[in-house]
């Protein structure tokens, strides 16, 4: 399923380039220090992590996707290829913070959250944003509807992981952290174009059920049913998003 996703940066930095630009309450979530050596989970291309190496932080950022780890480096970043699930780092950070990302990783959360308790310093902390329940809804449930007219099941092809804030929180304290904070928050988020270059950026583990002569048909279709719901009177097109954001202390 996640092989069916992949990056481009420069198609990221033109359709996704909200997702580093709206990580402000995270940041403030995490409220760096100058010093700090903190690794960045998803670090994607990077913009975000040079955010944070600016205010003085010792960033390490990881992605599993080549080709954004490459535009991290061209910021001159230490950016490294490594899957959330893989996490290969040992009581060396004060913080592991992630914008954006942690809900790409569905296969095995617990691995996640494992390799991020084993990368920090004991009280490091672990701050971050990701996809909650109810994320994209709309948009899942048109994509669900157009596949299954074509007789696809489209849940089996969801690469997204939305958890609740109990779920999530469950995990966390069963690996061995304080979650000193945990919520959710509807952030309708504004696109910078239409809902097809969205669908084009996040969606292809749904459109890659289709050859490529049928997708311009579908993605059309996935639009039109969404334009009613996501689409305001000023032709703005608005991701109907929701963040699960917290702040977690290694106990013990
Ligand atoms: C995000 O990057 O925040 C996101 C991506 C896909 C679906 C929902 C959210």
């Amino acid at each position: 399923m996640a092989s069916t996703q992949t990056w481009d940066p420069q198609t990221y930095a033109r359709n996704a380039r909200f997702v580093s630009e709206l990580a402000g309450a995270v940041v403030e979530l995490l409220a760096p220090q100058a010093g700090e050596r903190i690794l960045d989970l998803g670090c994607g291309d990077g913009v975000l992590t040079a955010t944070l190496a600016a205010l003085g932080c010792e960033m390490v950022g990881v992605d599993a996707s080549a080709a954004q780890v490459g535009a991290a480096r061209a910021l001159g970043l230490d950016a490294r290829e490594m899957g959330g699930e893989r996490l290969d780092f040992d009581a060396e950070f004060d913080a592991v913070f992630s914008n954006a990302a942690l809900h790409w990783m569905k296969h095995d959360p617990d691995a996640v959250i494992a390799g991020v308790r084993r990368a920090l310093r004991p009280g490091g902390r672990f701050v971050a944003e990701m996809g909650g329940y109810g994320c994209v809804a709309k948009i899942k449930a048109a994509l669900l509807a157009a596949l299954a007219r074509r007789g696809i099941d489209g849940e089996a092809l969801d690469p997204w992981y939305f958890p609740t804030v109990e779920d999530y929180c469950a995990r966390l304290r069963a690996s061995g952290f304080r979650v000193e904070s945990a919520a959710l928050i509807a952030r309708p988020t504004q696109l910078p174009g239409d809902i097809s270059d969205w669908l084009a950026t996040f969606a292809q583990c749904f459109t890659a059920a289709l050859v490529s002569e049928q997708r311009p048909a579908f993605i059309a279709e996935v639009q039109a049913a969404l334009k009613p719901q996501l689409c305001d009177a000023q032709q703005r097109w608005w991701a109907d998003y929701v963040r699960l954001r917290f702040r977690a202390i290694k106990a013990g």
